[in-house]
This record gives structure tokens, C-alpha cells and sequence, in this order.
């Protein structure tokens, strides 16, 4: 079959042929209908966002056609369509370890351990290919999506559900004021229609693309654009001017920032009782004063993926319209050259992406 295959972050992603995947305990061999190429793909194939177990086909996330299962498998059946996380845990309960499959990952502290290792080894497998082996509990049946009418758009599920995932652990209620940094960027507009769909009542998008920003505004007159202007006081100052107030809740989806001042920006706005939410890529040190943390009650939280239950959860959101998929703007695309394909996925943003239709 063919896949795109990386040998080391020196090497760049090629297409190859490569060995059908054959069914083996523990796991399911799907053939892939529609995967997202993240704009950060390039980036992160030269080793820019973390280390990576090569070689390997590359790739992670996507829906397919379950075509086999083994012997001790249930959690999907031959002919679902199935969403694949690519996010696999030790499932010990006492020191639990997660790595992503496919791609850059870690949970936890992110340092590799003997468990990390081996799970990367068994499972060397990524969704840029024709057909993929998948660990069954990285995969999540979709019943019904078989009669979904654009099949390219669900390959938004797996991003949707890393935004739900913090969404969810925001805690945000119907009616909320809600803050998202880097609201321009992928993570950050499938953040944007999360809130909506959970009936925040304002939300400041917040970035720097405008073409973005207005995209988002466009869905509805409860998305206000902000544009950053790169300075931590006047980014607060127009977040509030947006949401009318302070934010009940900030998710932060910012790409690797060289400053911590527009995640800052956000914790200034934030109400007494409020939680910030961070899921995006900043590599910086917070400057939060011990002093208002606890004066002002904030709950301040990680979010790193998302449960199994929370991608079929988006999926039934889907189902139901209560997400709508044709606010995106997908870009299909074949397996043959992927040079031009991560060059084509770099300059995406916001609800615009890359679906690769192996
Ligand atoms: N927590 C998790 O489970 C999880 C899962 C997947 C990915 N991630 C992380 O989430 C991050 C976001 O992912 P993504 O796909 O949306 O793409 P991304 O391209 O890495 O970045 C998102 C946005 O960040 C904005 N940005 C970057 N630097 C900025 C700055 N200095 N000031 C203002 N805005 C800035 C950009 O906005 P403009 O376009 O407006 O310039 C960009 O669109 C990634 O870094 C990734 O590592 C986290």
C-alpha cells in the first residue's frame, strides 16, 4: 500500500510502498477515508515540536472503514466507520503513562520510560496511508456516520475532540463569557464551536489573522473577532470591550507563541471564580502572581487530548446539527506528493484544512 513514511527528522516524509498492515491481537486494520493534515505537519516531521519514534508511517487521527478485527477485539466491528485517536494509555491506574501514536507525544512530564517505549515499538503506526493497525482502544465506532454526506469533514473529529476535551474541562455553562486565545488558528476555531455548541453567550475570538477571525465572526453574532495587538495590557483591555465584562472562562489554543503575554492577557480578564483552560503549544513560563491565583479563586488547568467518550459525544453533537461542519473549509487532497501537500496544509488556518482522502 502507500503511506507516507518518515525515517528520521533528518530525512523529510516521503511516499512509499509499503507492507499491508495484517491484523494482529489487540488491534483493527482500517482503510483510511479522511485524516487532517495539521498546518504544523512540516514543522513537526524536522523535529520542531518534540521527538518522534522513527521510522514510521506518519500520521495521526482520522476516520476509516474498520475491515478487520482480531479475535479479542469489540470496540469496533467490520464496515464501522471508526474514528482513530492515535492516543494510547498504559491503563494503569496506579502511575498511568500516554503516548501518541504516528506523531509527536508524551503525556505527563513527557520524558520517555520503559513503558512509553515499548507501546511506541508495538505500535508503529500512523494514518497518512492507504490502510492503518490501529490499538482498539484508540478507536471509537461511529454508528451512523456511514450516512454523513461529506465524509472529508469528519477528519475534523479528532481536532474537534482535543477542543472538546478542554472545553469540557472548563467546565463552561450556558451562558458563559468565554476568552479563546489563538482562536485563528485550528485548535482554536474547533474551540470556538465547541462553546457554541455548549451555549456560551459571548465569546472573544481572539488572534491575529483577521481573515480567520472574521470567518468565525460570521457564524454567529455571538463570536467577537479581537485582533491581538501584541501588547498584554491592550490585548486585556479589547478582550473585555468584546465580552462586555470579564471572562467566566479562558481556553488558551495558541500555537508555540515567543511570549507569554497573550495567554496573560486572558488570566487578566478572568472573573473571581473563573478557569482558564490551557491546550495549545506556548513553551513559556506563566508569570501568575501566587497573590491573585488565590484572591480571585481561579482554577487553572492543563488539557492535554481527550477521552474516548468525548470523541463519540462530538461525533452525536454532529449527528444531531448541533455542530455544523459546513462552517469548514476542506481542501481534499491524495497521497501522491506530500511535499506540496505540507506546504498546501502551512497555509491553512482557523476552520480552513487539509483532509487527505487516501
Ligand atoms: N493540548 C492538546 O491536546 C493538543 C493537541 C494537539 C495540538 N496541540 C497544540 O495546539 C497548538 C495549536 O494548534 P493549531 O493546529 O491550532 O496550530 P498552530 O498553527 O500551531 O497555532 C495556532 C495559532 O496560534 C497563533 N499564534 C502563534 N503565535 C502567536 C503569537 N505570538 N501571537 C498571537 N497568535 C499566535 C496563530 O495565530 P494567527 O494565525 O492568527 O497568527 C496560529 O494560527 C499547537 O501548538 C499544538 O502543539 C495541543
Amino acid at each position: 500500500m502507500k503511506a507516507w513514511t518518515l525515517d528520521s527528522t533528518d530525512a523529510g516524509i516521503r511516499l512509499e510502498e509499503v507492507r499491508e498492515p495484517l491484523v494482529r491481537d489487540g488491534g483493527a486494520v482500517l482503510r483510511m477515508l479522511a485524516v487532517q493534515v495539521p498546518s504544523y505537519t512540516r514543522v513537526l516531521t524536522v523535529g520542531g515540536r518534540g521527538g518522534i519514534a522513527t521510522p514510521t508511517v506518519l500520521g495521526i487521527g482520522g476516520i476509516g472503514r474498520v475491515e478487520a478485527v482480531a479475535d479479542d477485539v469489540h470496540t469496533v466491528r467490520p464496515g464501522d466507520i471508526a474514528l482513530c485517536t492515535g492516543f494510547l494509555a498504559t491503563g494503569r491506574i496506579a502511575d498511568p503513562e500516554e503516548v501518541l501514536l504516528g506523531w509527536t507525544g508524551i503525556g505527563g512530564r513527557g520524558t520517555p520510560s520503559a513503558a512509553t517505549d515499548a507501546m511506541r515499538r508495538v505500535w508503529r503506526t500512523g494514518t497518512f496511508a492507504e490502510r492503518a493497525l490501529m490499538p482498539a482502544s484508540t478507536l471509537v465506532a461511529l454508528p451512523g456516520a456511514e450516512r454523513y454526506p461529506d465524509l472529508a469533514r469528519l477528519a475534523f473529529l479528532p481536532w474537534l475532540t482535543v477542543a472538546a476535551g478542554a472545553v469540557e474541562r472548563s467546565a463552561l455553562s450556558p451562558g458563559d463569557r468565554v476568552v479563546v486565545t489563538g482562536a485563528s488558528g485550528q485548535l482554536g476555531g474547533a474551540t470556538v464551536l465547541l462553546a457554541l455548541a455548549r451555549g456560551a453567550g459571548r465569546i472573544a475570538a481572539v488572534g491575529r489573522n483577521s481573515a480567520s477571525l472574521e470567518h468565525l465572526a460570521a457564524l454567529d453574532p455571538r463570536v467577537r473577532p479581537v485582533r491581538s495587538f501584541g501588547d498584554r495590557t491592550a490585548d486585556a483591555a479589547a478582550i473585555a470591550d468584546a465580552l462586555g465584562g470579564d471572562a467566566d472562562v479562558a481556553i488558551d489554543a495558541l500555537g508555540p507563541a515567543p511570549t507569554a503575554d497573550l495567554t496573560m492577557a486572558a488570566f487578566d480578564v478572568l472573573r473571581l471564580d473563573g478557569t482558564m483552560v490551557l491546550l495549545g503549544g506556548v513553551r513559556q513560563t506563566l508569570p501568575i502572581p501566587y497573590d491573585e491565583l488565590m484572591h480571585r479563586r481561579i482554577t487553572l488547568r492543563g488539557s492535554w487530548m481527550a477521552s474516548n467518550e468525548t470523541a463519540y459525544s462530538v461525533w452525536r453533537q454532529v449527528e444531531a446539527g448541533l455542530l455544523d461542519l459546513t462552517a469548514l473549509e476542506v481542501i481534499t487532497v491524495g497521497l501522491d506528493d506530500p511535499d506540496a501537500v505540507l506546504t498546501l496544509a502551512e497555509a491553512t488556518n482557523g476552520l480552513s484544512f487539509v483532509a487527505l482522502t487516501p
